[in-house]
């Protein structure tokens, strides 16, 4: 499968790019072919301009994209599952991806209508959604809190939405007492990259 990984810590020693390492690896070693958009390497900007929202904001879907939105459109097109990798900063994800959603999302693409209230849809349906994000607090009390539940809301039924055949999401919670949930990560990991097919 062509896997293409939209990834968001600035952080090269952080728990989070380990888990981008493991995640590669095992994906490799079942010969899928792993694309990364890593979102602050490539200093991806995340501000939408004011010239981007005329066209966002009023549907203008005849003006033209932004090169690296192209860029990152070509990368969607040619992957068969999307895994967003990031870490949990208050409650959802981090500025940066948001802004990929933002900008990359754009009207015409990713959703939007003609003047004749028929949808368009320019981007393809990809098989599979995945999303991991890493969480410092633990996995029951962001359940107990139900802020689990908002987090998969928000990244599965909206922003992941009709756009996935198969939808996702794991989280990594427990990261403040990293020896003591490592391995159940490294399981729920190795089980993940199992089933994708
Ligand atoms: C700015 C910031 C905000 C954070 N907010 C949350 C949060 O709302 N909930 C949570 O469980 N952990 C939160 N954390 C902890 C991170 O999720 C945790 O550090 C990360 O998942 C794993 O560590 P890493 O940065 O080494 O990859 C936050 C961390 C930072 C730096």
């Amino acid at each position: 499968m062509n896997i293409l990984i939209i990834y968001s810590h600035p952080g090269r020693k952080s728990y989070t790019f380990r888990v981008l390492k493991q995640l590669v690896n095992a994906l490799q070693k079942e010969n899928h072919h792993v694309e990364i958009s890593d979102l602050y390497d490539m200093n991806f900007q995340t501000d939408m301009t004011e010239q981007e929202y005329e066209r966002e904001g009023f549907a203008k879907i005849d003006l033209p994209v932004s090169d690296d939105i192209a860029k990152e459109h070509e990368k969607i097109e040619q992957s068969d599952c999307i895994i967003f990798l990031y870490p949990v900063w208050w409650s959802d994800c981090p500025a940066k991806l948001k802004g990929w959603f933002d900008r990359v999302y754009s009207v015409g693409y990713a959703y939007g209508y003609d003047a004749n209230g028929q949808k368009i849809q320019k981007m393809k349906k990809i098989k599979s959604g995945i999303v991991i994000c890493t969480a410092g607090h633990s996995n029951e009390f962001l359940e107990e809190t139900e802020i689990a539940e908002s987090m998969r809301k928000v990244m599965l039924n909206d922003r992941l939405g009709e756009r996935f055949d198969k939808k996702e999401m794991i989280i990594l919670g427990g990261t403040l007492y990293i020896e003591e949930v490592e391995e159940f990560h490294t399981d729920c990991l190795r089980k993940l990259v199992k089933q994708i097919r």
